[in-house]
């Protein structure tokens, strides 16, 4: 026993010790004293990724970036393998404000581990920077103000939420997550988009009025995506505008059919090279809001039913498209525009304020 304690004195603890105080340190948020122990581990057993990368973490949390970078990138030498370091290395230079940098570590994280939701949702930030499309939201409703506001894909009513207390919202999911009905204005269909739209009078659920602002973020399918815009459109008018969710994917793994990601975009990219080849009337933008964009379409026809008529044919013709059709020039071919609130404003000019909708009713 006291030989025991005396040889452990002499070597010092073991890789495995220090590094269990300073994780202990760590977890139980004594972020300076576990930044000391992790510190005094890694210098001591620098041949042990996990001491590096739990001393980056401690440092991390404590704002210091550089140095938290520094143990991230030993650890990734000496671990090639583990993704996770790679992203690790990845947050700490977006946090030193190092964009290059850290959309290489992202993309070699994703190399190894292409469904890691931390990691794609890093590189959509870096990707995409400005506000997200939340927030994009958010400023429209406030802005806006629109009287009619219809919403495919309801979830948990993040998105839902954002509509003000004025303006009378149709939400639409067969499976809505909701605690409770966000406003008196608010109802919840419990169904299929396809089924709202052939049994329910939209106008009637509207108080005889159209839609003036619809958000489609529902089944993460193009062809369903293309409906859903055909239905919407009919009920609008061409001073509405409709967001499209999801036009702008990250990855081709993310932006597949098959969902293998809880970070999913699926390929509703397609749709939009379906609007500029067959809807050139319209007036699409891609903006460019995180995680995976934000389509605005203005110029809106309920007259048009170019879509409609062709609908099985164009299905079968964007099918076949596949994703290496973005490769040339992604942002061209899908119209992205460069993220920031005025831009998005003036994309809405000219949608009816409360008191020239007075004016003209
Ligand atoms: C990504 S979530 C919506 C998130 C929400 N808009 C937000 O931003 O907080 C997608 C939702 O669409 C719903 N959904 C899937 N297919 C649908 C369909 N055909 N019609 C209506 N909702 C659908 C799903 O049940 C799911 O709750």
């Amino acid at each position: 026993m006291l030989s025991s304690l005396l040889k452990r004195l002499v070597r010092g603890p073991t890789a495995a010790e220090a590094l269990h105080r300073g994780k202990t340190a760590y977890e139980e948020g004594r972020l300076q004293e576990a930044a000391r122990l992790l510190d005094a581990a890694a210098l001591a057993h620098s041949s042990d990724s996990e001491c590096a990368a739990y001393a980056g973490l401690a440092h991390y949390g404590l704002g210091d970036y550089r140095s938290a970078l520094e143990h991230f990138e030993s650890a990734v030498a000496l671990a090639p393998e583990r993704s996770s370091y790679r992203f690790n290395a990845a947050a700490a230079s977006w946090a030193l404000g190092d964009r290059k940098a850290a959309g290489a570590r992202c993309a070699e994280a994703l190399e190894r581990d292409p469904c890691d939701v931390p990691t794609l949702s890093l590189l959509a930030r870096i990707t995409l920077p400005g506000p997200t499309y939340t927030e994009l939201l958010a400023m429209l409703h406030r802005t806006l103000s629109p009287r009619t506001y219809l919403e495919i894909g309801v979830a948990q009513g993040v998105s839902l939420k954002l509509a003000q207390a004025s303006t009378r919202v149709v939400g639409i999911d067969p499976a809505p997550q909701l605690q409770q009905i966000p406003g008196a204005n608010t109802t919840v269909h419990t169904v299929m988009s396809d089924d709202y739209f052939s049994t329910r009078d939209v106008r009637a659920d509207f108080g005889g009025l159209p839609i003036d602002m619809a958000f489609i973020d529902g089944a993460h399918l193009f062809e369903q995506a293309l409906k859903d815009f055909i239905n919407v459109e009919r009920h609008a008018t061409p001073q509405s505008v409709i967001l499209l969710h999801d036009t702008y994917p990250l990855t081709r793994l993310t932006a597949e059919r098959d969902r293998r990601s809880e970070f999913w975009s699926g390929d509703v990219w397609r749709l939009v090279l379906v609007l500029k080849k067959y809807r050139p009337d319209l007036s699409f933008s891609n903006v460019g809001a995180s995680p995976t964009g934000l389509g605005v379409v203005r110029g809106l026809d309920p007259g048009s039913h170019v879509l409609e008529r062709n609908l099985d044919a164009i299905i079968d013709e964007f099918m076949a498209v596949d994703y290496s059709a973005l490769d040339a020039d992604k942002p061209a071919t899908l119209g992205l525009i460069p993220n920031d609130s005025e831009a998005v404003l003036r994309l809405v000019s000219g949608f009816p304020t409360a008191p020239a909708r007075a004016t003209a009713e």
